[in-house]
């Protein structure tokens, strides 16, 4: 049976396993390691400093691995690590097969993998294959002339079109050396490969496989959806400002899923690993292509509910607002799409503004946002993938000026939003609400000088709640966001409805209530969340007969109130 055969061909095959007791064995075994707990992601900038430099490192993740195990998840997701300039922070790689000394070394990375082993963890890498860094030496030979054997590694063309890149500005660059321009969908450092070509793809696979024989438990597949480019070149249609956005030139191309299938063939195939893609706009429709039987990915993280206020292309300040029917009918998309594969669920990463914030309205109790938030989290099916501080209920931050901001898309989005005639103030508004620097901020993990997180300068300021949000003030109170994780993951994990079970949604044009159950025979665990900051009526009577597992209040009533949230079982 290959690999990709899911729970689901599990099931049916326990059904007819009389015919052959051996599939028994085989079906009992189909739930994969990573379908059993989940991912913690770590943005390793952010982490832990343990040499004063203001940055984290990889010895600071070693040193916090039992704090992870604590979470009962199986794999941790370690965004870029590589040798890069950090102009996007690590997103732009200048060698793909070694570590940046400001993380600190090989022999390091080793000993994570195997001091994370010891403790049933695996880790996982984040493959940045669509673009390099400037400072590649592929790019550096490449850019040199039009003639030298990596030419047309990267794509090149004597005339732009109107494409904008993806931070802002056009997404051609005028290089004097080879008096062309290099297309870059990202940052103007960040020049796309050409996987046209059969030796860049050869040299990435060969690079994936590098890091999959230092013993790595899976791949996170960054933008993924960028790589095939369309056969010719030509002008968009014009937003005002005359350009048109690049993701709708480029992104899934058709011939993508050619690349993808040998990519898998090259890397994932008879490997007991993971592999996550990447791919904003895929929609749940055209799924299967991309996960299960007939996929490529173990799991895609496609972005259709955590960008539900941007239905026409993710510019901050066209923002429209959060509507919660418009979230669940993403998220119950996609979860019924996957329902012979898989699903990574996921609210937050290192590219979002925290979800306590970003899916409840304004005046929302942070600690009830987030344990409600944790209670779909980790109820869905899929893996849930918890994101750096998410379990500690982080918030926004709000700097004062856009020179405090060092996220490149923000300083984008800025200029963008004033060109189109905001003002400073308003321009700022929506960095602050949308910026990627939100969920950078370092971890929090005591109440000492900078959260414990640095002895140095951090490289971004520490959010000013640290004093009461922080791991170890919340590892001693057992009513904290933390520990409620940490009952919440364990629960998950050992509960066969919550891996296997069926989903389906009530109530599905409610603006107020998220209600949607899991399956499994003949039990049923029911998750209700109310999104608003008012009292609720409940539409049915779902407290009767039933048993609470889970709740962010203490007590029981007949009704929701402000942002209250139950995991129910019924029986
Ligand atoms: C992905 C990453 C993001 C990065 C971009 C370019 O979207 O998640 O952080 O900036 O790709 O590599």
């Amino acid at each position: 049976m290959n690999r990709r055969t899911f729970i689901k061909g599990a099931i049916a095959l326990t059904a007819t396993a009389w015919l052959n007791p051996n599939n028994l064995i085989d079906a009992a075994e189909k739930i994969f390691w990573w379908q059993k707990k989940g991912v913690y992601q770590i943005y390793p900038k952010s982490f832990l400093d343990t040499n004063g430099s203001g940055t984290g490192d990889l010895r600071g993740i070693i040193r916090k691995l039992d704090y992870i195990k604590s979470l009962d998840v199986g794999a941790i997701w370690l965004t870029p690590v590589y040798p890069s300039p950090m102009v996007d922070n690590g997103y732009d790689i200048a060698d793909y097969t070694d570590i940046d000394p400001r993380f600190g070394t090989l022999a390091d990375f080793d000993e994570l993998v195997a001091e994370a082993k010891a403790r049933n963890i695996k880790i996982v890498m984040d493959l940045v294959f669509n673009h390099s860094s400037d400072r590649h030496p592929w790019f550096l030979e490449s850019k040199s002339s039009r003639d030298n054997p990596k030419a047309d590694w990267y794509i090149w063309r004597d005339e732009p079109t109107n494409w904008r890149s993806i931070f802002g500005g056009s997404a051609w660059q005028w290089c004097e050396e080879r008096q062309q321009f290099y297309l870059h969908t990202f940052a103007t450092a960040q020049p796309d490969l050409n996987w046209e070509n059969p030796d860049v793809r050869r040299a990435l696979f060969d690079a994936a496989n590098f890091w999959l024989n230092r013993g790595v438990g899976g791949f996170r597949i960054d933008a993924i959806v960028y790589i095939k480019k369309p056969k010719i070149f030509v002008d968009g249609p014009a937003d005002a400002d005359g350009t048109c956005s690049v993701h709708n030139m480029t992104a899934n191309t058709d011939g993508i899923l050619d690349f993808l299938h040998e990519f898998k063939r090259e890397v994932f195939d008879g490997r007991d690993i993971f592999t996550v893609g990447e791919a904003n706009s895929v929609k749940p429709e055209d799924l299967p292509d991309w996960v299960g039987d007939h996929g490529v990915f173990d799991m895609l993280f496609e972005f259709s509910h955590v960008n539900i206020m941007f239905p026409h292309g993710e510019v901050w300040h066209r923002a429209e607002l959060f509507k919660l029917s418009d979230f669940k009918r993403a998220l119950t998309d996609s979860q019924l799409a996957t329902r012979d594969s898989w699903y990574p669920i996921y609210f937050e990463n290192h590219d979002k503004p925290r979800s306590v914030n970003n899916f409840f309205p304004h005046g929302t109790d942070k600690i009830l946002a987030a344990k409600a938030l944790a209670m779909i989290l980790f109820t869905l099916r899929g893996t849930p993938f918890i994101y750096q501080g998410e379990e500690l209920g982080f918030a926004n931050v709000a700097f004062d000026s856009i020179d405090d901001y060092d996220d490149i898309s923000s300083r984008g989005q800025y200029d963008l939003a004033k060109a189109d005639g905001l003002g400073d103030k308003e321009a700022l508004r929506f960095v602050q609400k949308f910026s990627r620097d939100n969920a950078r901020t370092p971890m929090q993990w005591d109440t000492s000088r900078n959260a414990g997180f640095t002895s140095g300068e951090p490289w971004l300021p520490v959010h000013e709640d640290f004093a009461t949000c922080n791991a170890d003030s919340e590892a001693r109170d057992p009513d904290s966001v933390l520990n409620f994780y940490r009952r919440l993951s364990k629960f998950r994990n050992s509960s066969d409805v919550l891996i296997r079970g069926d989903y389906h949604e009530l109530y599905p044009n409610s603006e107020e209530l998220f209600i949607f159950t899991r399956t499994l025979g003949d039990k049923k665990i029911l998750t209700a969340v109310n999104f608003t900051t008012h009292e609720v009526k409940l539409p049915a009577k779902i407290f009767d007969g039933a048993k609470k597992l889970f709740g962010n209040y203490p007590d029981e009533k007949n009704f929701l109130r402000p942002t209250e949230a139950v995991i129910l079982i019924l029986d």
